[in-house]
């Protein structure tokens, strides 16, 4: 059995010292950081871009799980990819042209993700499944932090699972949205093997302790 990864968002952070509390969340036990980039047009609300990613970059070794919620994210995988991503994630419902970015991602050396918002269903991300590193499952709409998880959401984890299981595809699946140790031990459950969350890991009145309790799921 592999350890669950724990992914906090750095969208709960305090934006005012993002490199301190980046170099908190390593030292609390994240295996990654997933960094929330908005732009206004996609999700109602803009948040970071790729400079400040890049001024992260320095903080911490840790991967850097970049979530864009951008339309037609084409225009800006190199911007992200030379700031420092590690792992570029884009939605199937701001893009037309899936593979092609999928292939830029890869060809700088990156690890391509693909993101699908709560009412797109499963059969649409279905044929890159064997192209892709990582699955971002959302369980929230996106947008902002704080909202309640989607259990409507969890038989696409299922589904991912099965693929994954049956054709030995090499990939994570990851689930973002409402997140806490709850949610995620039913996610686990059903087949995920990232944990994306802001809020319950920046109000954990012992964020390392919760980060550890999270391995265990
Ligand atoms: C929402 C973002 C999430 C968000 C999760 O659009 O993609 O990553 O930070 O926040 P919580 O865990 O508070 O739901
Ligand atoms: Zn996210």
């Amino acid at each position: 059995m592999v350890m669950v990864k724990v992914a906090p968002s750095i969208l709960s952070a305090d934006f005012s010292r993002l490199g301190d509390e980046i170099k908190r969340l390593e030292r609390e036990g994240a295996d990654w950081i997933h960094i929330d980039v908005m732009d206004g047009v996609f999700v109602p609300n803009i948040t970071i871009g790729q400079s400040v990613v890049k001024s992260l970059r320095p903080f911490t070794a840790l991967p850097f799980d970049v979530h864009l919620m951008i339309t037609k994210p084409e225009r800006y995988v190199k911007e992200f990819a030379d700031a420092g991503a590690d792992y570029i994630t884009f939605h199937q419902e701001a893009c037309g042209c899936i593979p092609s970015v999928l292939d830029d991602i890869h060809s700088f050396g990156k690890k391509a993700g693909l993101s699908i918002n709560p009412e797109t269903p499963f059969n649409t991300i279905e044929p890159y499944m064997d192209k892709i590193d990582l699955l971002l499952i959302m369980t929230v709409h996106p947008g902002f932090g704080g909202q309640a998880f989607m259990s409507e959401c969890l038989p696409k984890v299922a589904e991912a699972r099965r693929l994954v299981d049956e054709n030995g595809y090499c990939m994570e699946i990851s689930v973002d949205g409402g997140i806490n140790y709850n949610t995620g031990k039913t996610a686990v459950s059903t087949g995920a093997s990232v944990l994306a969350a802001g809020s319950a890991i920046f109000k954990a009145p012992d964020m390392k302790m919760e980060i550890s309790r999270w391995h265990d799921l």
